[in-house]
């Protein structure tokens, strides 16, 4: 089973994802596609050998010719599930109901709580006490697809959005883990 992973910039949680590639077989990651030329995810990409490919949105003037780009690379290399792990450029209903059932988002929250941007912030200021991450199917919704599975994180007093996300990403890793597991053995 063939995956693509989608980041947009540093990819932290790819980074694990890759150490640990053998916990996802029979699924494997062949191709990792990303919107940002200097992205420092292209150089930790090769290191595992990994093909990154630069598909730059700001190169095409419309969503849809940047969309028939991804979706034509994304045939090119039989890729049979997606995973948006830090993608943070909002894809089309068209896009995503082409891969319904085959595209996963990894979110730093308990959704449905805090979607979008910042979450890790977001929860620190409702004053929650427990946040977590979630793995959802994603759908024409912002965050808000069917969930998949989720993991809790403390929020301790002293917490940082940045410490709090570090702590979540470091869950994010085996949670992505388990969900793509899952999904290349047919289990849902
Ligand atoms: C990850 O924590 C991911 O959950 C989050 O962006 C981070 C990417 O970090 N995604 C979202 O917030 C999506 N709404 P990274 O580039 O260091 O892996």
């Amino acid at each position: 089973m063939n995956i693509a992973v989608l980041s947009s910039e540093k990819g932290t949680t790819l980074n694990a994802l890759l150490h640990e590639e053998q916990k996802i077989a029979p699924a494997s990651v062949v191709l990792v596609i990303t919107t940002k030329p200097h992205a420092s995810i292209i150089k930790k990409v090769a290191h595992f050998n990994k093909q990154a490919i630069v598909i730059d949105n700001n190169d095409y003037s419309t969503t849809h010719e940047f969309e028939t780009m991804l979706q034509q690379t994304l045939s090119e290399h039989h890729i049979d599930i997606v995973v948006l792990a830090g993608f943070m450029t909002i894809l089309s209903s068209d896009f995503v109901s082409q891969w319904k059932k085959r595209i996963i988002n990894i979110h730093p929250s308990l959704l449905p709580l805090f979607p979008g941007l910042n979450a890790p912030q977001q929860a620190i200021q409702s004053g929650a006490t427990v946040s977590g991450c979630t793995v959802h199917f994603v759908d024409h919704t912002i965050d808000q697809g069917p969930v998949l599975a989720q993991t809790t994180v403390p929020i301790k007093h002293n917490d940082t959005p940045a410490s709090l996300h570090q702590r979540i990403q470091h869950e994010e890793k085996n949670l992505l883990i388990q969900c793509i597991k899952t999904l290349a053995l047919g289990a849902l």
